[in-house]
């Protein structure tokens, strides 16, 4: 074997003190004792998969005073984020194969995770085209940063009637800009006022309406009264971040914790973290979406919407896991699995033929968020000084890209569906 990693590992749904062997960045064998030409040995620390972020804005072509690939996937990696999907809300906008494979070139060149690319549903798009590169299509039902609104789901039937033929998901972001008011705004309750959870539940319903034959992933679910409307539901998957379930209106973040869909009421917020604990999401992304200090010191009511969280995702989590608030298999599914598998990857297992993306974690290690030592290219996050739990390696199919918390690897992403 080229390389043995050998320790505390996440095998099938538990843990096992076994050696995971790699050949040509893949698992190529996991039992008790391997030999290797290469061997870390990790003791008694967990080797987890490495997590697959489906919900990234990285900014790049257009705003990249905000991210690039470069500062969003090193951000990834310190956090254990071994795989990103990236949004097509960038300038140009990812809804033609040109702009698609004008971003995969980009970030082919510069991630340092691998990725996969989302594209733009809007009227007249070529469907059949981008579904053999694309890892996904995304469906912006309310506005929100970039020009993807759709409002009325009867313009784009035609192309939602294509996807549903092409086999790829449907991610939506579902607000109903109908239901969506436009007060001035002064603060988060202002925020929310504008976009009430009846805002959410209502393109929920509508979504599910006009893309029944569709594979449907909602997005960034945030309001409780949208809970009953994706659970027992078997053709919908669903998402939540960890901002909707860690923090309200509540807390004094003022334009920091200006996202789209708003931040909530804490009973909303404890009414999501019940539905992860039974089961309810498929998938926790960060939906990093950072904007500079400077965008975000506007007044309330211009300032942009959306905080950056692709490298605070795994560490939360983390630490709700070690606070005994959320099952290690619950953490592990949401962030590994059900990605890989919603998103036809070969990654976010540790079993025979995925990607060696792998990380060592030692949940009795923790530390605090410290925003000037993460490295999105915003520089500041909703977390700061709240506790988190870092991986202390990280390997990207095979190879060592984190040890002990400093990046050691070079550069190495590449488009997760393969060459085009
Ligand atoms: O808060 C948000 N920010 N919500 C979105 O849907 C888009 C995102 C962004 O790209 O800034
Ligand atoms: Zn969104
Ligand atoms: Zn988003």
């Amino acid at each position: 074997m080229e390389l043995v990693v050998e320790g505390n590992c996440y095998v099938s749904g538990r843990f096992e003190r076994c050696c995971v062997g790699i050949e040509d960045g893949r698992i190529a064998q996991v039992a008790k004792v391997l030999d290797g030409d290469r061997v870390m040995r990790f003791g008694s620390k967990l080797v987890l998969p490495g997590a697959i972020d489906s919900h990234v804005h990285f900014r790049e072509p257009g705003m990249t005073r905000k991210e690039d690939f470069g500062t969003g996937s090193l951000a990834a990696l310190h956090g254990g984020v071994t795989c990103v999907l990236e949004m097509p809300n960038t300038t140009p906008p990812t809804t033609t194969l040109s702009a698609l494979r004008e971003k995969k070139k980009l970030a082919s060149s510069k991630s340092i995770v691998d990725f996969g690319l989302f594209a733009g549903l809007r009227p007249g798009v070529d469907v059949p085209g981008l579904a053999k590169e694309a890892v996904g299509f995304k469906l912006y039902m309310a506005s929100t940063t970039g020009e993807l609104l759709i409002p009325d789901l009867d313009d784009v039937r035609v192309e939602i009637a294509a996807v549903a033929r092409s086999g790829r998901v449907l991610a939506v972001h579902a607000e109903d800009e109908s239901l969506r008011r436009k007060e001035v705004e002064r603060d988060l309750e202002g925020h929310l006022r504008n976009r009430p959870n009846e805002c959410e539940a209502n393109a929920v319903r509508k979504i599910k309406n006009a893309a029944k034959e569709c594979r449907l992933h909602i997005c960034h679910v945030s309001a409780k009264s949208s809970l009953q409307l994706i659970t027992n539901d078997k053709g919908v998957t669903s998402e939540v971040t960890p901002h909707h379930l860690l923090l309200d209106t509540a807390g004094k973040l003022g334009t920091l914790g200006k996202v789209n869909p708003p931040l909530r009421r804490r009973d909303d917020r404890q009414a999501l973290f019940q539905a992860l604990k039974n089961g309810t999401f498929d998938i926790i992304a960060s939906d990093h979406a950072p904007h500079t200090m400077d965008e975000k010191q506007e007044d309330f009511d211009y300032a942009p919407s959306g905080m950056p969280g692709v490298e605070t995702l795994v560490p939360l989590m983390l630490q709700l896991v070690r606070d005994r608030h959320l099952a290690i298999g619950d953490a592990m599914r949401r962030l590994c699995e059900r990605p890989g598998e919603i998103f036809g990857l070969n990654k976010g297992r540790i079993a025979v033929g995925f990607d060696a993306d792998l990380m060592v974690v030692d949940l009795m290690e923790g530390s605090l968020i410290k925003a000037d030592r993460l490295h999105s290219k915003c520089g500041w996050s909703a977390y700061d000084d709240m506790p988190g739990i870092f991986p202390k390696a990280v390997l990207l199919r095979g190879q060592m890209m984190i040890e002990d918390g400093h990046q050691v690897g070079e550069r190495a992403g590449r488009d997760a569906r393969g060459p085009a």
